[in-house]
């Protein structure tokens, strides 16, 4: 696909494409970045300028950019049969997909429901949790747990299980039920346990039993987690965390869902985030890597027992979406785990998530950097004002530091990463799953270059 010769892409973005969760008036008088094509861990923009892919997208292109095998499977089962709903009908595709990725899942998550997104995903999960509990005679049970700053989706309910208040507030009143717990930020962790990453663990962990308790177990259907939190900035599960969550889930009868839309598909080292930290969810909620983008697809895995109830008579799980398990899709997930297959692709990143931790670690010698955390190829930086004290930015010069300057410059010096406040101000890398030791010096070289600027600036 070429652009008509007269269109010009800057003006027309300008004037019509509306750009998400995007001042838009920042690019008033600023050129709109526009990336044209990609090819394996780089992409490159309207000018022809490369830049490495830091992000995968947005923590997306597992397998890298410009893959022609993944592309012609999609176009492949596009002449063959381009749609059919999933509404009472099957394909062939979205069979032999369900069949593979129970096979991939851990324990008994052995059915798979579909949908196009992270957030419906999502959506599912919490829509199922609240009628199967209707279904088993508990119908007291609705409320859903989640953790401060976490980010599960935009779609009003995927919205009522996010901890992020500034992106809430203008759609209040949310639908009910959404209860916040602590995440596992070890760096900020409480004074008490500040010096011991168990006793961090454990006391996180009993937050969710006190706030199943306070609200009443019988009105708790399900505590949704990410192995590790993305939002905020990397903050993985301390030793023994998961354990005790799923004591306390089966304690009180609450549904484990472990939301993978980030940490599925190879971006922890395992096809699922939950297996590298020896925990069974009830369901996982999948999306981005499963297709590594080259068609958009997600879905839950649910177990054998969330399943029962809808096995019988007249039980019907009353949700869906059009273009859920799409044909195109599945072709391209099944296309895209051939790539993960043949290329060893969680090979590559337990091989070399050492040497990338090792090389990000590095800049802790510059006196912005604070702590780099994270686990697989899925790393934040965390940027302080003060390393000695841990003092965090003000609204004011994280606003400053952030928009201002470090977004704009880490792309013209050639890096996708993300620039994000989201709680702390903390920059995210997540780069394809092909990535080795090469793409990690240079993402290392950019960064201390910019963020020596920005300190010089503060
Ligand atoms: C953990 C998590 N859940 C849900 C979502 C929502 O996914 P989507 O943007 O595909 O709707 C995201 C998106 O980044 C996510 O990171």
């Amino acid at each position: 696909m070429t652009t008509p010769h007269d269109l010009d892409l800057q003006e027309a973005a300008r004037r019509h494409l509306w750009l998400h969760f995007t001042r838009m008036s920042s690019y008033a008088n600023g050129e709109v970045p526009v990336i044209v094509r990609g090819s394996g861990q780089y992409v490159y923009d309207q000018h022809g300028k490369r830049y490495l892919d830091g992000l995968a997208g947005l923590f997306v292109s597992q397998i890298g950019h410009g893959r022609k095998e993944v592309a012609e499977a999609g176009a492949q089962q596009a002449s063959e049969l381009a749609y059919f709903p999933l509404w009472s009908y099957a394909h062939p595709r979205a069979i032999e997909l369900a069949e593979r990725l129970a096979t991939l899942a851990p324990g008994d998550l052995n059915r798979v429901f579909f949908t196009t997104s992270g957030s419906e995903a999502v959506e599912s999960a919490w829509k199922l949790a609240k009628q199967y509990f209707k279904a088993i005679g508990e119908p007291g049970r609705y409320k859903v747990l989640s953790r401060d700053i976490a980010y599960h989706g935009t779609s009003m309910g995927a919205l009522a299980i996010t901890g992020l208040p500034s992106i809430k507030e203008p759609f209040e009143p949310l639908p009910p039920g959404g209860v916040r717990v602590p995440n596992t930020n070890f760096y900020r962790a409480p004074g008490f346990v500040a010096d011991d990453l168990e006793g961090f663990g454990r006391w996180a962990a009993d937050e969710i039993e006190r706030a199943i308790l306070r609200e009443g177990p019988e009105s708790v259907a399900a505590v949704f987690l990410e192995p590790v939190q993305n939002s905020g900035g990397c903050f993985p599960p301390p030793p023994g965390y998961f354990a005790r969550v799923r004591e306390i889930c089966d304690r009180y009868g609450v549904i484990l869902v472990s939301d993978e839309v980030i940490c599925a598909f190879g971006r922890l080292g395992y096809y699922f985030g939950s297996e590298r930290y020896h925990y069974q969810p009830d369901i996982i909620t999948f999306a981005k890597g499963a297709t590594s983008g080259y068609s958009p697809l997600g879905g839950m895995l649910v177990s054998d027992r969330l399943m029962e109830p809808f096995s019988t008579g007249a039980a019907t799980f009353l949700h869906g979406v059009t273009f859920a398990g799409h044909p195109v899709s599945s072709a391209v997930a099944l296309a895209n785990l051939d790539v993960f297959e043949q290329e060893d692709l969680l090979g590559n990143v337990r091989a070399n998530e050492a040497t990338f931790r090792a090389t990000l670690e590095k800049l802790h010698d510059l006196p912005i950097v604070g702590d780099v955390r994270g686990d697989g190829y899925f790393y934040g930086i965390e940027m302080v004002k003060d390393k000695a004290t841990r003092e965090t930015f003000s609204d004011d010069e994280s606003e400053r530091l952030l928009r201002g300057f470090l977004s704009q410059a880490l792309f013209d010096a050639g890096l996708i990463c993300r620039a994000d406040d989201r709680g702390d101000p903390v920059i995210q890398l997540a780069p394809p799953l092909t990535c080795g030791p090469e793409h990690f010096t240079e993402m290392e070289q950019i960064l201390r270059s910019v963020l020596t600027e920005a300190w010089s600036r503060i």
